[in-house]
């Protein structure tokens, strides 16, 4: 069960890195999360922010193979999707990783993986931001939080367990090889019929048509459909990441 051991600080450099340092000590399902993080990372290695007031947390997931692991970040991405409906937040899933409300990232999802002789360990760092009341000047036009689209506080444990329901529902999905998570992402995908830039042609448009079973991106080029194996994409000026 995912979340049945839950590790908790109230300062580390990064709740990935810890995981990535004990890892054989860990066992599968374990959640790290910190109030806060000296050096919180997200894709690309780009720094992610938080004041303390935000979710900042990592689930470790030991497997035996590495059969369809990237489709773990849509099982991230649909649990929270869903902890933020139940909590009254209508939210978007910008393939693959990130989660926006009224157009503005609400939260990040980075998946890494080490693999060694026997097992495949995926850690899962989701962060998302709940009480953050101000963003630094380069990110304020782009990232929002739970606070800023409610004028509520949220309790950041209440919001936690919300989420790890969702994820134990769709990791059990995941390890079924049922895909209820990806009909989530695809209801409610921010990039379906949408003309978005991908970054191996970046200056170039394309339609996207849909999410394949595999998890990855249907997009029209020249008339051709066409599945994208990358990481990322981006839309015109209404959100980049
Ligand atoms: C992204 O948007 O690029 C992903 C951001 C992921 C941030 C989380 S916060 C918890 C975990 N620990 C980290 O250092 N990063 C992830």
């Amino acid at each position: 069960m995912l979340g049945k051991k839950i590790i908790e600080f109230d300062r580390i450099d990064s709740t990935n890195n810890y995981i990535k340092l004990n890892i054989d000590k860990l066992d599968t399902g374990t959640i790290v999360i910190s109030k806060h993080q000296s050096s919180g990372y997200g894709r690309m290695k780009r720094t992610w922010y938080d004041d303390g007031s935000n979710l900042t947390f990592s689930v470790l997931l030991k497997l035996s193979d590495t059969k369809r692991i990237t489709l773990l970040t849509q099982v991230a991405a649909a649990s929270v999707r869903n902890a933020l409906s139940e909590l009254g937040f209508e939210s978007h899933i910008k393939w693959p990783n990130d989660i926006l409300v009224n157009d503005k990232k609400i939260c990040g999802i980075l998946l890494e993986s080490i693999l060694d002789d026997k097992e495949v360990n995926v850690i899962l760092g989701i962060g998302l931001n709940v009480n953050m009341r101000d963003f630094d000047l380069e990110i304020k036009n782009k990232a929002t939080s739970m606070f800023l689209e409610s004028n509520e506080e949220f309790q950041l444990y209440d919001v936690l367990n919300k989420i790890i329901v969702n994820l134990n529902k769709y990791y059990e999905c995941f390890l079924k090889g049922r895909l209820d998570y990806l009909d989530v992402c695809r209801k409610h995908s921010y990039v379906i019929g949408k003309f978005v830039m991908l970054d191996s042609a970046s200056s170039k448009k394309v339609l996207v048509k849909g999410i394949d079973d595999e998890g990855r991106l249907i997009v029209d080029i020249n008339g051709e459909e066409v599945t994208y194996y990358g990481s990322e994409v981006s839309l015109s000026s209404i959100y980049r990441t």
